[in-house]
């Protein structure tokens, strides 16, 4: 009998459980859009959601956020980076803006800015 097994069976079930209870926290309204009172309606145009929200509902609120400049480094070089205004044109805004799971910097699948996704 391998004396692995035991604990790696533990471990593995332990996981299945983490993310099955991942899967069924309810999703929350956070930060300054539950300040502003957003329902899930607000985003998801639906009351009882089951998947990421368009974006359009975003642009109805926010506009095409045309975003500020910050410096950044590319390589050596410093840059006046725009990341509402780039090189890789419109993007959807939901490829770097989450509302349930930490935000992500799309740029930075090639790059190594700073600027933090709110
Ligand atoms: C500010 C806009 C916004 C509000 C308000 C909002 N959502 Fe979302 N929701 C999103 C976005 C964007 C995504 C996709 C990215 C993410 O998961 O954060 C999403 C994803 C989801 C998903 C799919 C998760 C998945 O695994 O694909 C569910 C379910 C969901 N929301 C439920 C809700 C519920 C329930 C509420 C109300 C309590 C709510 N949302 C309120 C924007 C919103
Ligand atoms: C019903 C209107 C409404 C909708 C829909 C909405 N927002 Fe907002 N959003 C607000 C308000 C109000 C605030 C708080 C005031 C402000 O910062 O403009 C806010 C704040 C924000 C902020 C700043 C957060 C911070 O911590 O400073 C971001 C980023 C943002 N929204 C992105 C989004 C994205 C992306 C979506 C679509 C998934 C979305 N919003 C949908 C109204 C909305
Ligand atoms: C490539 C990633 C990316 C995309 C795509 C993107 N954003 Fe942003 N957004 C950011 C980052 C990073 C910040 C914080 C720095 C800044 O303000 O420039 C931000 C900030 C914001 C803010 C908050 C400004 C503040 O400080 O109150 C709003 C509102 C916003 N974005 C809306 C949008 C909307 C609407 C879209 C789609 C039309 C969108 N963003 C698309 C990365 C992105
Ligand atoms: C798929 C990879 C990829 C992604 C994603 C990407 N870039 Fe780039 N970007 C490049 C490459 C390649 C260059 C060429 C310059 C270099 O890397 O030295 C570049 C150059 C730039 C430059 C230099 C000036 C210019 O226009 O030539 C800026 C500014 C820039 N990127 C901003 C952004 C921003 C902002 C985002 C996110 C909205 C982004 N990039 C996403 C690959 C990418």
């Amino acid at each position: 009998m391998n004396l692995l097994f035991p604990s790696a069976l533990v471990a593995l079930v332990l996981l299945l459980s983490a993310s099955i209870w991942a899967q069924n926290a309810a999703p929350k309204v956070t930060g300054k859009h539950a300040e502003a009172n957003l329902s899930c309606f607000s985003c998801h145009n639906q009351s009882a959601p089951t998947q990421a929200a368009p974006q359009f509902s975003c642009i109805l609120c926010h506009g095409l956020y045309k975003g500020t400049e910050r410096e950044e480094t590319i390589g050596r070089r410093k840059f006046k980076i725009n990341v509402h205004d780039a090189h890789p044109g419109q993007l959807d805004c939901t490829i770097c803006h989450t509302a349930h799971k930490p935000p992500k910097l799309y740029c930075n699948e090639c790059h190594s800015f700073k600027v933090i996704v709110k």
